[in-house]
């Protein structure tokens, strides 16, 4: 999950039927939200599927990456994982007995296309028509994604991925293929690369690689398969450390060049006016063709929301060292006058901050003419090491989801047309550099005989999500 901005594109196969609801609870559960809402839980495969180099599956860029000698902690890959790829019975069986409506998985495209295009790898067909057939028999909604980081590391040595605009009709392909047949990253100083321009270019070639998919599945599948389609993006809500006007500006630059850089070219057809006054050269324009399809580009957007930072201007002269990070000119904080932003979970970046999940929402309503939003990802993480006993006795995990789903009701109730949200994760994983040193699951796995055992938070989803 962590990722310091992602995109995915989900074919979203669900037609949600919004109603209005009158109930008031005490304490959160099915009944607090409209009628039709969607509650489900989401993994990535190269997290949970194992059979990495196996299969038939040709490596992503990821499995090259955690190569790199301590990067991640213990070695630890994702060859094997928690094998999602032999244990989806038993997953898919326990997202149904625990009362979920729906399953956010991605789909591996280099288990696809081993080298991004070309020949096709039918046992990594074979084992997504597996998967999906089996959550529709265990009355379980699919939510595709299509790329959740791991490129085919094919593409990125043949012209350098994300960065050339030859990944737009690579990806529209592979999307197309997935429609058929089942219906990030730099930030901070790179030691390679131009940290100036790059990220500019990556996430250009991203949104129209996006666009570019959704052009396809609108004009040859939608209308027969009846599937909505959108893009799914990382926000940390930003608050301004102080009531100052420039903290105020630093905090709107932040989300500008976060979420406001993917969230703004696809509702309004051009980057946030903060960026390209800040960026101006380096940030590459949408022609008028481009600007068509990337424009209204999404039946729904997902929102990937665990936390809030503060954000401070640094008060600093423009930044002499050129980069997206620079480009920001925002420091964050997670204290204000000594007080942390709320209580820390294992990951040092994850701050308790339901409220920040209620502003986020309520931004994209306000700002982006309330479009119909997924919250597709929350949630908290324990240590690795912690003992089984209290890592099943999960109760800090419990009120995380519980003031998180009030906030969420809240938002709903204000007005803001959020029809579903999937809780990270439903099992524990391999949580990226983190490797196993990270539990985001509601349901524990013994990383060594790979056994699940739902944790008490599984079972209070169980409780809520009851029907009648
Ligand atoms: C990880 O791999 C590196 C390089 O191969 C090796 O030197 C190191 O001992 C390994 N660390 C662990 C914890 O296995
Ligand atoms: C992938 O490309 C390599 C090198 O071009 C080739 O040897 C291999 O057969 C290809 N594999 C597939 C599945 O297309
Ligand atoms: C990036 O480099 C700048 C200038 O050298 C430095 O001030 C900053 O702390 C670095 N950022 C990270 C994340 O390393
Ligand atoms: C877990 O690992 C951390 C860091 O290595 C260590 O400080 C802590 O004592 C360990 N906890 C347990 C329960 O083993």
């Amino acid at each position: 999950m962590r990722r310091l901005f992602s995109i995915l594109v989900g074919l979203l196969v669900y037609t949600a039927v919004v109603g209005a609801t009158t109930h008031t609870a005490a304490s959160v559960s099915r009944k607090s939200f409209p009628k039709g809402f969607v509650f489900g839980t989401a993994t990535s495969a190269y997290q949970v599927e194992g059979m990495a180099s196996k299969g038939g599956r040709g490596p992503s860029i990821w499995d090259e990456f955690i190569k790199t000698p301590g990067l991640v902690p213990d070695n630890a890959t994702g060859e094997v994982t928690v094998d999602q790829y032999h244990r989806y019975k038993e997953d898919i069986d326990m997202m149904a007995n625990l009362n979920f409506d729906a399953y956010r998985f991605s789909i591996s495209w280099s288990r696809v296309f081993p080298n991004g295009t070309g020949k096709v790898n039918k046992e990594g067909v074979a084992y997504y028509n597996r998967l999906i057939n089996y959550m529709l028999h265990k009355g379980i909604t699919p939510y595709a994604n299509l790329n959740h980081y791991d490129l085919p590391l094919a593409i990125e040595e043949k012209y350098l991925g994300w960065l050339s605009h030859d990944v737009v009709k690579d990806f529209a392909n592979y999307a197309e293929f997935c429609f058929k047949t089942f219906g990030d990253r730099a930030y901070g100083n790179c030691t390679a690369g131009n940290s100036a321009t790059e990220p500019y270019i990556v996430a250009h070639n991203l949104i129209l690689s996006h666009a570019a998919a959704v052009q396809r599945y609108r004009e040859k599948y939608q209308e027969k398969q009846k599937g909505r389609i959108g893009i799914l993006l990382d926000f940390t809500w930003y608050e301004p450390l102080t009531r100052s006007k420039a903290d105020n500006l630093a905090a709107q630059r932040a989300r500008d060049f976060h979420v406001g850089w993917f969230l703004h070219p696809i509702v309004y057809g051009e980057y946030p006016k903060t960026m390209q006054n800040i960026v101006k050269d380096r940030l590459p324009k949408f022609t008028i063709e481009e600007v068509k399809m990337v424009k209204g580009s999404f039946d729904l957007i997902g929102i990937n929301q665990y936390t809030a930072h503060y954000i401070y201007d640094p008060h600093t002269n423009p930044p002499k060292h050129i980069g997206y990070q620079m480009d920001w000119n925002a420091r964050s904080a997670n204290k204000r006058k000594g007080v942390p932003i709320g209580p820390r979970a294992y990951s040092y970046w994850l701050y308790n901050v339901p409220w920040g999940l209620y502003k986020a929402v309520m931004y994209i309503k306000e700002r982006y003419g309330n479009p119909t939003v997924i919250l597709a990802e929350n949630g908290m993480d324990d240590p690795g090491n912690i003992t089984f006993t209290k890592g099943l006795h999960d109760t800090t995990r419990i009120n995380y989801y519980k003031s998180y789903l009030a906030a969420l009701k809240q938002s709903v109730d204000e007005g803001a047309n959020v029809i579903g949200y999937f809780a990270w994760s439903l099992l524990d994983n391999f949580e990226w550099r983190s490797g196993y040193t990270s539990r985001f699951g509601i349901v524990y796995v013994d990383f060594k005989t790979l056994k699940r055992y739902p944790k008490m938070s599984a079972y209070w989803f169980k409780k809520i999500l009851r029907k009648n």
